[in-house]
């Protein structure tokens, strides 16, 4: 063998050896994340199932789930006929839920909603122009034009509890319900529905979500049923109505202060106007993102302070030190110096919170590592559930969450804020939390700050147990309240 031959050899040897390098490296590089992976979340079985929907029916959704959690820890899985959903409690297991990309968890799984708001907004259209139109919705809600609903809200309530007489009894969850349909109509829809056309809007807007959010309407949105057919004909008629004010307002040049004008001037990046369709169905979202969950919040916030002397003497306390330093005037910074409601409402939110469950798709596995210690991957295509009425009620963030104590938000304690993000999830949390948090404080505390200064009040009814059935779980029975008028109302 001379030189050349062996350098060849050599050569050769060299890439052979690299090749079985590269090829081990390679096969370890696929290998590894394969031996390595982490198990999926336990699985509960169908007869624990079976014995789940009983809790369910028995307990309420609550309980259901805290069984679960006390059993399986922080995650677990439930096979809800064919359709796997991973529940993730605590804000240890929490982050990729709130913060994953859409392309990664997404809400993309509500087709029932596309026939209530149009293939325009929300989750029909791609995720550039949802964003913007995410924008539209946070710049029409921003505190600078929260400011400006205040004096609008307090006209509506001085003027609907004006209508109350010396002393009475009344059904307050159905006193409010009515109030938030005025406040909605004055404030998000404007003039025109609110001194016009407000009765038959809300009707009709009932007619839509009550057929829209049957279980079958869910399932089958498309289904030709009785239900879709009039949440179909109810929808239809509430557009024609806003794109008639729409119109009106753009030939006329007409500005108001309403959420809807602002989505009237919203523009996108590239400089186009939003569209008739988009403004109805970014409208509708709102009004079904905002009236129900105000008006249960507002009805719990009552029972929990009537029920709850040391906090209902301290909030109305309150309202009479701002008396004594303001007057009766009321602006955004005075409802903002409401800090003892603030605590109430916050409190309230915990322990009721509108929405229990929410829910996302996976695009994409993920790792969790729970509070327990243990590792899971979620797998591609389970469903993910935030339970938030868990995640508000977990005892190792919460001191006695079954108790009502609005001082463990105020320092030193904190609780929410020691437990760290994603603790507190009332409101949700991420790339899609709440826009009109600050609106709805505004609205609670505009009537209950309303309420305080210028009535006793006193719960009539026993502490109202939660409805599940409901889409919002509000009070089961009737929550009635005898009220007397602290001064006659002033002419
Ligand atoms: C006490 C009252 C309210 C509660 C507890 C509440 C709660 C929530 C929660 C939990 C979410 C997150 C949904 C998810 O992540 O899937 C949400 C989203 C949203 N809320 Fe509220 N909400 C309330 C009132 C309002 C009001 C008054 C408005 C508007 C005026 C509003 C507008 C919105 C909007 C636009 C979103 C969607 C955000 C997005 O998809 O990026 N909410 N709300």
């Amino acid at each position: 063998m001379n030189m050349t031959n062996g350098a060849v050899w050599f050569g050769i040897a060299l890439v052979f050896i690299a090749a079985i390098i590269s090829d081990v490296a390679k096969r370890r590089n696929m290998s590894g994340p394969i031996r390595h992976r982490p198990p999926p979340p336990p699985v509960v079985k169908l007869t624990v199932f079976i014995g789940l929907l009983h809790t369910l029916f028995t307990k309420g959704l609550q309980e259901m789930m805290f069984d679960q959690y006390k059993r399986f820890g922080s995650v677990f899985t439930v096979n809800f006929i064919g359709r796997k959903v991973t529940f993730l409690v605590g804000p240890k297991v929490s982050g990729h839920f709130y913060q994953g990309l859409d392309s990664e968890v997404s809400l993309n799984m509500f087709e029932f909603t596309v026939p209530m708001l149009g293939k325009d907004v929300g989750y029909s259209v791609d995720s550039a122009i949802r964003n913007e139109q995410n924008r539209f919705w946070t710049d029409a809600l921003k505190p600078s034009k929260l400011r400006t609903h205040v004096g609008p809200m307090l006209q509506e309530v001085e003027d609907y509890f004006a209508k109350w007489g010396v002393q009475g009894t009344i059904d307050l969850g159905q006193q409010f319900g009515h109030l938030i349909m005025l406040m909605t109509g004055r404030c998000l829809l404007g003039k025109e529905v609110r001194e016009n056309m407000l009765d038959e809007f809300f009707t009709l807007y009932h007619e839509m979500a009550d057929n829209g959010t049957h279980l079958f309407s869910m399932l089958y949105p498309y289904a030709p049923t009785f239900a879709n057919y009039r949440r179909n004909r109810a929808r239809n008629k509430l557009s024609e109505m806003l794109v008639e004010i729409v119109r009106l307002r753009r030939r006329s040049n007409q500005v108001e202060k309403d959420v809807l004008q602002s989505l009237i001037d919203s523009k996108y990046k590239d400089g186009r106007p939003t569209t008739e369709s988009e403004i109805t169905g970014l409208m509708i979202a709102l009004i079904m993102a905002a009236k129900q969950s105000c008006s249960a919040t507002i009805t719990w916030t009552g029972v929990r302070l009537l029920t709850n002397p040391r906090w209902l003497a301290l909030a109305i306390e309150e309202q009479k030190e701002i008396i004594n330093k303001k007057g009766n005037y009321i602006d955004y910074n005075t409802l903002l110096e409401m800090y003892n409601l603030y605590l109430c409402i916050k409190e309230t939110l915990r322990m009721h919170p509108p929405t229990p469950v929410l829910i996302r798709k996976v695009h994409e596995d993920f790792i969790v590592q729970t509070h327990e210690g243990h590792v899971y991957e979620i797998p591609r295509g389970h469903t993910i559930a935030s339970p938030i009425l868990l995640n508000t009620n977990i005892p190792h963030i919460y001191k006695d969450p079954k108790v009502y104590d609005p001082d463990r938000f105020a320092p030193p304690r904190e609780e929410d804020k020691v437990g760290g993000k994603f603790s507190y999830l009332s409101f949700g949390g991420g790339r899609h939390a709440c826009l009109g948090e600050a609106y709805a404080y505004t609205q609670i505390k505009v009537i209950w700050s309303h309420l305080l200064r210028n009535f006793e009040l006193k719960l009539v009814s026993p502490f109202p147990k939660t409805d599940w059935s409901k889409v919002v779980p509000e009070p089961k029975e009737k929550v009635i309240v005898s009220y007397k008028r602290k001064q006659p109302p002033s002419k």
